[in-house]
């Protein structure tokens, strides 16, 4: 998790909370996946919680389904953490990017870099080492990757020395690379300009795009690292957890 002596600029993030989180049945039955505890608190919270201590003030959660509920849970929560919650609905699912276009004028109202997750990541966040990496190469957009025993199951990234990313491979049959999407990205405001208000796939229809142009970039995230939308990642997590995190600086 990140160190807390120094806090960024004022800087955005957006969440997606719009999917329908089917592989998470039964729990996600009643609860909205962002919703459904992990380590004693939403997992949604545990992001929140990450940003807000990186020096994030804003946060806009982009949901299609439920939104009643996250809404009436996640109020107190953000009023609690001194962050300004902003709900983007959408009338139809708009996918991982056309969120983005929804929230455009949020996101896009200063010159700062925003955040996007996916909201059912567990791991040691590391937002301010995103920034850092992310001005330092200087181009549009940043990918976290992980590293994972099984990738075939993931989008795996294929990148040069310098994390200049060349090639996606969704759900690779033949072994490519190890090296995943860790569904926590960050973004200059003129990748705004690439996506348009339709249901659309950051994945399939804004990255490949983006890395033939040069413009994305792969950041390797060191330790723990968990996506939990599915049963048997999600018992895994709950166990790993105690000792992956809190025995070091731990999620709050
Ligand atoms: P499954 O139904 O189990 O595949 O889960 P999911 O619907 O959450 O899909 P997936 O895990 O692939 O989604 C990745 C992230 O994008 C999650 O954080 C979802 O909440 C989010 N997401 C997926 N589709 C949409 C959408 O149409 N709108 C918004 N706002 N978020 C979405």
């Amino acid at each position: 998790m990140c160190g807390t002596d120094s806090k960024l600029g004022e800087m955005r993030a957006l969440i997606l909370v719009g999917g329908y989180g089917t592989r998470l049945r039964p729990l996600t039955l009643s609860r909205p996946k962002p919703l459904v505890e992990f380590a004693n608190k939403p997992m949604l919270l545990h992001q929140m919680e990450a940003l807000v201590e990186a020096g994030v003030t804003q946060i806009v959660l982009a949901v299609s389904y439920r939104a009643e509920q996250m809404e009436q849970e996640l109020s107190d929560e953000a009023k609690k953490l001194g962050v300004s919650l902003v709900f983007s609905h959408e009338t139809e699912p708009l996918g991982t990017a056309g969120p983005l276009a929804l929230a455009k004028d949020i996101l896009g109202a200063s010159d700062e870099p925003f955040f996007v997750l996916n909201s059912d990541i567990i791991c040691e966040f590391p937002f301010k080492d995103m920034v850092a990496f992310h001005r330092n190469h200087g181009q549009e957009g940043t990918i976290v990757v992980t590293k994972v025993e099984e990738p075939s199951k993931y989008g795996v990234v294929v990148y040069g020395e310098q994390g200049r990313i060349h090639s996606f491979i969704e759900k690779p049959q033949e072994f490519v690379s190890n090296k995943i999407n860790a569904g926590m990205y960050i973004f200059s405001p003129s990748v705004l300009r690439r996506i348009q208000l339709r249901p659309t796939s950051i994945e399939k229809e804004v990255f490949p795009d983006m890395a033939c142009e040069g413009q994305l970039y792969a950041m390797e995230l060191q330790g723990f690292w968990m996506d939990v939308g599915q049963p048997r990642d999600f018992l895994t997590g709950c166990q790993s957890i105690d000792m992956q995190l809190y025995s070091a600086e731990g999620l709050g």
